[in-house]
């Protein structure tokens, strides 16, 4: 069986998180151009999920689709913020197969039912075949149906969560546009396992944007989670040259790693 590996493009390097739908269309291709280069050094399955970034956070904090449907505007909301999560979708899936990928959009919101903003059901099958054939699954962050609040937002941790537990993902690599996690002088923080988590937690702030999933925080609880589960993940700086590749084909390079 060949490694799967899944990737997580973060809205706050693939878009301007300071200006609404503002795409980084040279640091989006650069990314791709390293992810298909990878995958040509070595054999392996490949998930690439991106955030929402400047696209739908703006529309979901102003409706707070996140809290579920609580006025008479929420499911306008809804239909909103699943079209702007969309449109930023269809810009990273064109550009990977322009790079020479061949991606196919996964859309959260048709086929994932929520409780909580947790996925408890997912109609999983095509991305197993799509998988199967060599094709690059590009789901991201979005609208879903949710049992208990009505509506929800289903963060591209989350997704990537629950489709590594899934599909059996050996590891989770989230690029982003910082190093890794911060300490308060700045420093960069290697490893976070549930020992040193409760040290370590007041470093960690939502977001330097407007982020209605939890930023940083719900990032490293999320993946602390599945780290109990076996698979690790490593938070990297995408703005530094050769480092998603480099990681995409297993070579170490310098990020924080979430293990156990
Ligand atoms: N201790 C920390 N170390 C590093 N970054 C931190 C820390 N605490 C908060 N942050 C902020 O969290 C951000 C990452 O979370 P954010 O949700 O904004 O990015 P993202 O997940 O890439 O975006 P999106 O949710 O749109 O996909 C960093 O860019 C930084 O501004
Ligand atoms: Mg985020």
């Amino acid at each position: 069986m060949k490694e799967l590996i899944l990737v997580k493009l973060g809205g706050s390097i693939i878009t301007d998180k300071s200006k609404p739908f503002t795409v980084r269309h040279d640091v989006l291709e650069n990314l791709g151009r390293e992810i298909h280069d990878s995958r040509r050094e070595k054999d392996m399955m490949l998930i690439v999920g991106h955030g929402g970034g400047s696209f739908p956070h703006t529309s979901a904090n102003e409706y707070q689709v996140q809290r579920g449907i609580i006025n008479e505007r929420s499911w306008e909301g809804f239909a909103k913020v699943q079209n702007d999560a969309a449109k930023l979708n269809r810009i990273v899936v064109d550009t990977l197969l322009r790079v020479g990928e061949l991606p196919v959009s996964i859309q959260p919101s048709s086929s994932c039912i929520a409780r909580n903003s947790r996925i408890v059901s997912w109609y999983t099958d095509p991305i197993t075949k799509l998988l199967d054939n060599g094709m690059l699954p590009v789901p991201y962050g979005d609208v879903a149906l949710d049992t208990e609040q009505g509506c929800c937002i289903v963060s591209t941790e989350e997704i990537l969560g629950y489709l590594a537990k899934e599909l059996n993902g050996s590891r989770i690599i989230m690029v982003g546009k910082v190093d890794g996690v911060l300490d308060q002088e700045g420093k960069l923080i290697q490893k976070i396992t549930p020992e040193n988590f409760e040290e370590i937690k007041s470093c960690l702030n939502p977001s330097d944007a407007v982020d209605v999933t939890g930023g940083m925080m719900l990032k490293v609880e999320r993946m602390l989670e599945l780290a109990k589960f076996g698979v690790d993940s490593i938070i990297i700086n995408g703005l530094k040259p050769g480092y998603l590749k480099r990681v995409l084909v297993g070579e170490d390079v310098q990020g924080t790693t979430i293990t156990i």
